[in-house]
């Protein structure tokens, strides 16, 4: 994950959009790692620093590496929390930024300014200090429909399980070079995806280590 990238997270209700992102980040291990954990997701529960304070976490990355997750106050305006996480993530760039349920923070026709600089800008650019910077950049939704255009038209990298609609299958379909019909009955965890440069897309399922059960493994032997 050295190269700018980014990355469009589709597919219905647990179909795996957080479950394979939290694999590629497990992965990739970026060292500057910022998370917008919209709905406070149990199973991003273990990614690093869990924080209900913005200005907190905005700290936080003044450090060289950090794992940071920023949980919303949803009783407080949420937009206004969202510009200010994005304008944080731009300000300190060379981080990757996640974005879970990213229609609820930005809308087809309507993305928040600080998130379409981080969008269009954020491939490679020179902040105020003259410093190079890029940011990496996954976006997590269910809906491609609900997202924004300059997200849609800019991903390096399309990943997506079974969506319900068969406008958003039409859309992910023709981005992927796929029937929409294979995208609407695609099981649980099982995904396509199609890299930049890629002419055929890739087809997938999720799989999951197995826990140890240690209550087993450590009863005493009779
Ligand atoms: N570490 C794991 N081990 C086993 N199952 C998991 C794990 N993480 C997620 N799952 C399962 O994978 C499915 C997809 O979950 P999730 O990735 O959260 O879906 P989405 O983000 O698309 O709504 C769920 O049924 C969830 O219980
Ligand atoms: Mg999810």
């Amino acid at each position: 994950m050295t190269k700018a990238l980014m990355v469009g997270v589709f597919g219905a209700r647990g179909t795996g959009k957080n479950a394979w992102t939290m694999q590629q980040l497990a992965t990739a291990r970026p060292p500057r790692l910022v998370v917008w954990d919209h709905k406070h997701d149990p199973t991003m529960a273990t990614l690093g620093e869990g924080f209900t304070d913005l200005g907190a976490c905005v700290r936080a990355m003044r450090g060289k590496r950090f794992t940071l997750r920023y949980m919303p106050d949803h009783g407080a305006d949420v937009a206004a929390q969202f510009d200010l996480f994005c304008r944080a993530c731009f300000l300190v760039g060379n981080l990757c930024m996640v974005v879970d349920e990213l229609p609820e923070v930005t809308k087809a026709n309507r993305a928040p300014a600080a998130w379409r600089q981080c969008v269009n800008v954020g491939r490679l650019y020179r902040g105020a200090d003259g410093v190079e910077r890029s940011l990496v950049i996954f976006g997590l939704g269910q809906r491609p429909s609900e997202c924004d255009k300059s997200f849609m038209n800019n991903l390096d990298v399309l990943h997506t399980g079974r969506v319900a609609q068969a406008t958003d299958a039409r859309t992910l379909a023709d981005l992927l070079n796929v029937d929409h019909r294979e995208l609407m009955r695609l099981p649980d965890l099982h995904w396509i995806e199609r890299r930049a440069g890629q002419a055929e897309p890739l087809r997938g399922v999720l799989t999951f280590r197995k826990k140890v059960d240690r209550s087993s493994a450590q009863k005493p032997t009779p």
